[in-house]
């Protein structure tokens, strides 16, 4: 069963090659996206470490001149999906693309590509691609943290990659979507309605990309004034990671100058997360930045400061509390949301729905913490729902009903990359 499974992820990265790049799934989403991408790459590299590098060359062929990496590169115009290029305003980029970001991702791919591989062209690779993803991080810690506060903060739901959490809900009310005008979708064409955003959703989101667009992404406007800015656990965790990645990336290259920077970046981001600490709940959530309310439920991010390497007990014990609590509530961990909460809805995208790519992060945290023992139910549920329901975009955590896309590109890599039985027997 396992070695199928394999070769069916093996299979469905393949297929979903457009060459040199991969779409997360045919149909539904049909360019090359942020941080699928940096997941796929390790997904190839458990086969072809070559190929995995070059996803995050490709990737990084669509940096912006002060940094930014955006969350979509349309390198062909194709009219089955919404919003496409010519809605962003983004035309004399270095290729047509989004206007924002994604989780920061690469960084840490790139580390686990040059650790399978110091050979001499490993490291020419990884010393073009260092001085990019230091100028992405760079653009992260100022862009995204204008007033320096430890956090990261999104301008758009599309830019945690989990779009409709129910923690934006609050925040993406304020915005005004008078002037949105009609539109149609196409992602509903594809997936049934009940596993995706809704339309109220839609709308804040072309609203806030009109924001984008009319200040041109303008850095500090959309940090003072856009109508959506949120500091994201998920970002903020993420991009900790990231920048320990880094840090072991420029010592293995001896790039001494870079070191500073990236060490003040991950101090001040370790005083930071207090500010997402919500001392009600006991979880690590949002922060809106500009009411200063912070997000009300325990969602799968919360789960995340172990990788980002956050061991504070304070932190750490009701945190674990929390996980035990909503992993007795389910059949197959992790929900994207507290299934407790009103607001969760166990098909429809990040409001429940268990995602291959957040349990790889958590259980790689836990495990590296010694939390073997939740680490291994993390990854046996993930088996159990990919043996069930084939490589999905996402998963009912109660049933364990595939949801969204299929043959999807990310959820056969995190399989190949950490779930399978063949690549744990491996390891051990
Ligand atoms: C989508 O189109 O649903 C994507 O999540 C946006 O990034």
């Amino acid at each position: 069963m396992s070695a199928d499974l394999d070769k069916i992820a093996i299979d469905i990265l393949q297929a979903n090659d457009l060459g040199g790049y991969t779409i997360p799934t045919k149909g539904l989403y049909p360019y090359q996206w942020n941080w699928d991408s940096a997941f796929v790459a390790q997904g190839f590299a458990t086969f072809d470490v070559n190929r995995g590098w070059q996803e995050i060359e490709t990737l990084l062929q669509g940096q912006w001149d002060d940094g930014m990496v955006p969350h979509i590169l349309f390198r062909k115009d194709d009219p089955t999906y919404f919003p496409g290029p010519s809605v962003w305003g983004t035309q004399n980029r270095a290729l047509p693309s989004s206007g924002h970001s994604q989780p920061p991702v690469a960084a840490s791919t790139v580390r686990l590509l040059f650790e399978k591989d110091q050979s001499a062209t490993s490291v020419e690779r990884l010393r073009v691609v260092f001085p990019k993803l230091l100028a992405w991080h760079r653009w992260y810690h100022t862009a995204r943290d204008f007033d320096g506060r430890g956090v990261i903060a999104v301008m758009h739901p599309w830019e945690s990659g989990r779009d409709n959490l129910p923690d934006w809900d609050g925040p993406a009310a304020r915005v005004d979507t008078s002037g949105v005008g009609d539109y149609v979708r196409k992602d509903t064409s594809f997936v049934n309605a009940d596993m995706r955003p809704r339309k109220t959703d839609y709308d804040r989101y072309l609203a806030i990309l009109q924001f984008g667009r009319e200040c041109n992404w303008d850095a500090e406007k959309i940090a003072r004034d856009a109508p959506f800015y949120v500091a994201d656990p998920g970002v903020t965790f993420i991009q900790l990671r990231a920048d320990r990645d880094l840090l072991a990336l420029a010592h293995a290259l001896a790039e001494t100058a870079a070191l500073p920077e990236i060490e003040e970046w991950i101090a001040r981001a370790e005083q930071g997360i207090d500010l997402l600490w919500n001392p009600d709940l006991g979880a690590f959530t949002t922060l809106d930045l500009r009411s200063g309310a912070h997000g009300e439920g325990v969602s799968s991010a919360s789960f995340l400061a172990p990788y980002a390497g956050i061991t504070t007990a304070k932190y750490l014990e009701p945190t674990l509390a929390h996980f035990d609590r909503i992993m007795s509530k389910v059949t197959y961990g992790v929900p994207s949301y507290d299934p407790d909460h009103p607001a969760f809805e166990s098909m429809r995208y990040w409001r429940g729905p268990v995602w291959g790519i957040l349990n790889y992060m958590i259980a790689t945290g836990f495990a590296e913490i010694g939390e073997t023992e939740r680490a291994e139910r993390i990854r046996k549920d993930t088996v159990a729902l990919i043996e069930k329901s084939g490589f999905a975009e996402y998963f009912d955590p109660i049933s364990g009903q595939g949801a969204g896309g299929n043959s999807f590109s990310w959820t056969s890599a995190i399989w190949l990359n950490w779930a399978s039985p063949s690549r744990h027997q491996q390891a051990a």
